[in-house]
């Protein structure tokens, strides 16, 4: 597909004289005509007449597809947030988004640990090969005028100007464009705590994608994709999901679809109570992440195993093992890590506690060496996991054989990112040759 951008001005121009050549054939839109073309004026311009056909523009195009299938590989039940981030995907590949806009203002609201943050950095990891491609403006730290100055730099003159490098700059958005997707992605988090300062810069990027910087340079977002987070209206939300929460029940929340709807409305409703109208008409799409029940941490606990299975390979070549947990160590990661309140944060805090850490004093004092394969049971006794090694010597080829192919070629970009070992350093007057 040819991508946006690509040789832009001399298709633009070939465009324009072919629209010009055919100006006098095209008959106007007359009052009562439905569609300007007739067949007969089609086959007259040079057109093919055919039997009329019906067109899905459901469909999406093969790149569009891959960013879906990477998202959905990473984020566990927000639809709608795939849904969006694809669609606009798909207008930025075509080259048909709004022009002088970003290529996305998306806001998305929704309860602490449900994916708000994670689908911003997917999305980076898909289409860019990294999740630190996401610059992260945490709202709450600009408050004060010296504070904006990290973002945009200080004017001349002012003292420590040529010091300071502003986070906003044309060179921090382009830092990891590809020679296949040239996009940035911006995330300004709790966004109800920026300062007036911070939002009228903010309402700038959002409308003309345009920042100007202390030093008067301007800086270019119409190939960035804005994001903003809150967490606004979040316990409304929760409450109506699961009355009982409140009160340290972890009963699962009830998913149906006039819940559902109900807590898109009352997401929506706190935004528009909080947030001025110019600020909401600015954005393309307001997203209500929805609280996340069982079912889909349970989804999450495997993504999050295979990220942990991935540090093992990425620690080090010599020490790789596989581990594999039973039915019965994961319901007792999720017994221990389910807290609906707290999303899939505190999911994340058991891996590391129960799993990660026994599993590092293992390696440590040498009882799981490299070309191990452990079994990681449920001590009901112990009230812990344990750990039990199953086959020793196994090659690292046969290792990663064993794993699932998204857990594969996770690891896979892992090793690759990791810097180059260290060179010794040379004597004096040595040179490498
Ligand atoms: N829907 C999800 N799918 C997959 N992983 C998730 C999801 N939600 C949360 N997680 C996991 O939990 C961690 C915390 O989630 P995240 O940072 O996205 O929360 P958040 O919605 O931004 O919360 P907050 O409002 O507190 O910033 C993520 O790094 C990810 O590992
Ligand atoms: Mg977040």
């Amino acid at each position: 597909m040819r991508r946006a951008g690509a040789g832009k001005e001399t298709e633009l121009g070939d465009a324009m004289r072919v629209l010009d050549a055919a100006a006098p054939v095209a008959p106007a839109l007359g009052e009562g005509r439905r569609f300007p073309f007739s067949r007969k004026t089609n086959a007259r311009a040079g057109g093919r007449p055919v039997t009329p056909e019906v067109l899905d523009p459901r469909r999406t195009g093969s790149e569009a597809l891959e960013l879906e299938e990477g998202l959905r590989a990473l984020v566990v039940g927000q639809e709608e947030a795939i849904r969006q981030i694809v669609d606009v995907y798909q207008m930025y590949l075509t080259g048909l988004c709004p022009p002088q806009r970003p290529v996305a203002n998306l806001l998305f609201l929704g309860p602490t640990g449900t994916g708000k943050t994670r689908i911003v950095e997917a999305a980076a990891e898909t289409l860019v090969g990294t999740s630190r491609a996401v610059i992260k403006v945490d709202c709450a730290e600009f408050q004060h005028s010296h504070e904006i100055a990290k973002l945009i730099g200080s004017p001349p003159g002012y003292l420590g100007h040529r010091e300071t490098h502003p986070l906003l700059s044309q060179e921090v958005l382009n830092q990891y464009h590809t020679d296949r997707v040239k996009l940035s992605f911006v995330l300004f988090d709790e966004i109800e705590k920026a300062s007036d300062a911070l939002w009228n810069l903010l309402l700038g990027i959002l409308d003309k994608a345009t920042l100007t910087l202390g030093d008067n340079r301007k800086v270019d977002f119409s190939r960035a994709m804005i994001f903003m987070t809150s967490n606004l209206g979040a316990a409304e939300m929760q409450s109506l999901v699961s009355p009982r929460l409140g009160c340290g029940s972890s009963a699962p929340p009830a998913h149906d679809e006039r819940t559902e709807g109900r807590i898109r409305r009352s997401g929506i409703e706190a935004a528009r109570k909080k947030f001025t109208p110019e600020f909401m008409n600015r954005l393309d799409k307001v997203v209500v992440f929805r609280p996340l029940g069982e079912g889909e941490l349970r989804r999450i606990l495997d993504i999050e195993l295979g990220f942990v299975q991935q540090r093992v390979l990425a620690a080090s070549a010599e020490r790789a093992f596989v581990f594999r947990l039973t039915e019965e160590a994961k319901d007792a990661l999720l017994a221990d890590g389910v807290d609906l309140r707290y999303g899939a944060r505190h999911l994340k805090r058991s891996i590391e506690r129960m799993l990660v850490q026994p599993m590092s004093n293992l390696i440590a004092t040498g009882q799981v060496r490299g070309g191990d394969v452990l079994r990681v049971d449920w001590d009901a006794e112990q009230s812990c996991l344990q750990f039990v090694r199953e086959e020793e010597g196994v090659p690292v080829q046969a290792l990663a054989e064993m794993l699932e192919p998204r857990v594969r070629s996770w690891a896979r970009a892992a090793v690759a990112a990791q810097p180059a070992p260290q060179k010794a350093p040379l004597a004096r007057g040595s040179r490498r040759i």
